[in-house]
């Protein structure tokens, strides 16, 4: 029988293609799924084999990944604790259903995955796949061995498991085309500035004096960003596109004392140019065509869908419903917004819309202002009655 592992070509789960055969007597089926991870996959497939798993399967999640898993979380302004755009909880939920519909073609009895039993990771996998497939066994080899870092390259080492030199790093990192999440080593004193190293896609915004601002168009059609510049291009290239651009700005720099969902807080750093550049130019453009009251009843919600998200609770009725919400709120969502990218920092200096909300004629305090000034003092008056009255009645004492 058979087992699918998530298999990122890292330590973890490198050690883990033996140990599932030494201790559960099942064949690896090594799944590594590219959700922009930056990597040469191919060479990652190759390891799997050679370290002994029976076949390798590479398989390319990255425009599943943007259109349904960060379009909608760009749609629904979902970032964790005002701060996290969530790139790895939206990865695990579709890495689930990969493990499931590979165990299914392959004919497997279990899956596998790397995670340890300490983080939120494994609860989003656990729950994605026991929701999808509640016959499948689920193996999580760092949570069920008592090796550290150093029983693992020791066990390497004995079972003549090429490690990758990647490797020698203190901190674990865990990237997509959103953004990469990066922990351990001295970050995890949250008093200690983060070292550069930690940081692969953003410049230090400190050494750029001699940057330019530059200035970047993002159009969208119904929430879903459609092009730069003018220029329309597939999500995935998109994203990559403002991940470099921007980042090369230090823009999207994230260190957020952060709440897991198995009750711990946990120092993070995230790198998201593109998931801030994004989310900062949707909200504009949400400013200009949603109501008042549309976008403060959507502020009531985001921290709710974020919080799923977060809690890896994406195959649920609670998700569909609020995605239904947010896709609502996305029907006006349409234009363009202009972006100055400077030094450590993304500035809104133009936005426009066919279905913009704004009105010169009501906002001008020039010749041809339309607003009814008349009409303001019964609004006043009518607005104000509650607290004349109440002022009356009770004789409430006034303030300072
Ligand atoms: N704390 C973040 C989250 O819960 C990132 C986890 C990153 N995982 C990792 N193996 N480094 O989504
Ligand atoms: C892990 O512990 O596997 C990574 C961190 C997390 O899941 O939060």
């Amino acid at each position: 029988s058979t087992v699918v592992l998530a298999y990122s070509g890292g330590l973890d789960t490198s050690v883990a293609i033996r140990w599932i055969k030494e201790k559960y007597g099942l064949d690896v089926i090594a799944l590594t799924i590219d959700v922009g991870n930056e990597r040469d996959l191919t060479a990652i497939a190759e390891r799997a084999k050679k370290i002994g798993a029976v076949k390798s399967i590479v398989v390319d999640g990255r425009s599943d990944f943007v259109n349904y898993f960060v379009w909608p979380a760009l749609k629904a302004g979902a970032i964790y604790e005002g701060q996290y755009p969530l790139a790895t909880a939206l990865a695990r939920p579709l890495i689930g259903r990969l493990l499931v519909e590979v165990a299914r073609t392959e004919g497997s009895v279990a899956v596998a995955h790397g995670c340890t039993g300490k983080g939120n990771d494994q609860v989003r996998f656990d729950v994605s796949i026991n929701t999808l497939a509640p016959d499948l066994k689920i193996i999580a080899p760092v949570r069920e061995w008592s090796m550290t870092r150093d029983n693992e390259i020791a066990y390497a080492a004995e079972h003549n498991i090429p490690i990758p030199v990647t490797n020698a790093s203190p901190y674990s990192v865990d990237q997509n085309l959103w953004g990469r999440s990066i922990e351990c080593g001295i970050l995890e004193d949250p008093w200690a500035e983060p070292p550069e190293e930690v940081y692969a896609w953003t410049a230090n915004p400190d050494t750029l004096e001699q940057k330019e601002p530059e200035y970047v168009e993002i159009t969208f059609h119904e929430g879903i960003p459609l092009s730069l510049n003018g220029e329309e291009m597939d999500g995935a290239l998109l994203v990559e596109t403002l991940n470099k651009q921007a980042g090369a700005y230090g823009i999207g720099r994230i260190d957020h004392i952060e709440d897991r969902l198995v009750g711990i807080k946990s120092r993070e750093i995230y790198e998201a140019p593109a998931a801030v550049v994004l989310h900062a130019a949707h909200k504009a453009l949400e400013t200009l065509t949603l109501s008042r009251e549309q976008i403060r009843f959507k502020e009531l919600v985001v921290p709710e869908y974020s919080r799923l998200i977060y809690n890896g609770q994406w195959y649920s009725g609670l998700h569909q419903d609020l995605a239904t919400y947010v896709q609502s709120t996305q029907r006006f969502v349409s234009g363009t917004v202009r972006m100055k990218l400077s030094r450590g920092h993304c500035a809104i200096v133009g936005r426009k819309s066919e279905n913009s909300l704004y009105s010169h004629s009501l906002a001008t305090y020039e010749t041809g202002d339309q607003f009814d000034h008349n009409a303001a003092l019964g609004f006043i008056k009518l607005w104000g009655l509650p607290m004349t009255t109440q002022a009356q009645a009770q004789l409430l004492p006034s303030i300072g």
